[in-house]
């Protein structure tokens, strides 16, 4: 039965494909992060690492696709996918929408797989949903104890954001609503102190599959700062959920996972801006973690970023509490916290 509301069967995102120069450093930064070798390619160098219900592949073929992103990109985000009912149907429906085809064969999943392109020339995978795509893998012995022994706490692949060049973001919110009916959901702009950056958020039928597009307003904001370092627009960061934020932030900063700061007066203001949200003070400023909401019909979530970690990629922490928003409140918060790194390094300069 194909629901109206969400006619490909989206079912949230399957995976998301990492390269590196260095893969070495990538697979114990992943391992740092929480995350186990479970399964590896039958033919492939390519490795998935899990944990909870998050995927992430380390791709180190010398040649294919991955290998040319690797070469323009250096450490990237080569690929992900998507969970769809049908994926030969989906792929039809994206391809009669204006998708562009790509070389299967080059891509990880090889052969008969369903890849398109998608953003900054990395591949777009659709994969049946409730299918084992590891199935024919081999899988790395012991690893379901390394799992239980090495994990934080992240569970779920909540939403992963695109950088995009500037004038672009209509290309990329329509790719994903004429594709796969993804909506155009909260719209942010973003000002700091020299520059800015315009977000909309888009989210698929699904509800799991949620991407925001950030989009420069000048020339020397921080998403333009990503793009000419990472030579191109892609993936800036990469969302995942926990139950217990607390738990798993200071588990990471125990094996010196490094995360972005926060001015010490943010939490001056916490309990007039989020008032009565029972959340430790104390806590939450020791860890420098992000609260946005309120307790009424809103609900909470609880946030923080890493530092930069797969080139100029970081990763999110985030603690859903009822909300489903990203933290709009934060947003400005973050964008100062980076801009005024940006000064210090002398990126962005400020008019005295
Ligand atoms: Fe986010």
């Amino acid at each position: 039965m194909t629901d109206p509301a969400n006619p490909l069967g989206l079912a949230g995102f399957a995976f998301c494909e990492f390269t590196s120069p260095d893969p070495d450093t990538l697979a114990s930064q992943f391992e740092q992060m929480g995350f186990v070798a479970a399964h590896r390619h039958p033919t492939k160098q390519v490795t998935r690492y899990v944990q909870g219900r998050i995927n992430l592949l380390l791709n180190r073929e010398p040649t294919g696709q991955a290998a040319d992103f690797r070469a323009l990109h250096g450490p990237s985000a080569s690929g992900m996918a998507f969970r769809v009912a049908d994926p030969q149907s989906a792929y039809d429906h994206a391809l009669a929408e204006g998708a562009t085809a790509v070389d299967a064969a080059a891509g990880t999943l090889g052969e008969g797989s369903f890849p398109i392109e998608g953003i900054g020339g990395s591949y777009l995978y659709l994969v049946k949903a409730g299918a084992d795509l590891y199935a024919d893998w081999e899988e790395v012995p012991g690893w379901r104890e390394a799992a239980e022994q090495n994990n934080v706490g992240l569970d779920i692949l909540d939403h992963l954001t695109h950088n995009v060049r500037r004038g672009e973001m209509r290309t990329w919110s329509s790719f994903y609503g004429r594709l796969f009916g993804f909506e155009e959901q909260k719209f942010f702009d973003i000002k700091g102190k020299a520059t800015g950056l315009f977000s909309q958020a888009m989210i698929a039928p699904d509800l799991a599959i949620r991407i925001p597009l950030n989009e420069s307003k000048d020339e020397t904001s921080q998403i333009e700062e990503f793009i000419r370092e990472y030579n191109g627009e892609g993936i800036q960061h990469l969302a995942l959920t926990t139950d217990d934020i607390f738990e798993t932030v200071e588990k990471l900063r125990a094996r010196g996972v490094r995360l972005q700061d926060t001015i010490e007066t943010y939490y001056e203001l916490v309990d007039k801006r989020v008032p009565g949200h029972g959340e430790d003070l104390e806590r939450l400023k020791r860890n420098r973690i992000l609260i946005d909401g309120n307790v009424g019909d809103e609900g909470i979530l609880l946030q923080i970023f890493t530092e930069n970690m797969v080139g100029p990629i970081f990763f999110e922490i985030i603690q859903r509490k009822g909300n489903q928003g990203f933290g709009n409140g934060n947003f400005q918060a973050l964008f100062e916290s980076i801009e005024l790194d940006q000064i210090r390094r002398g990126v962005v300069k400020v008019e005295a």
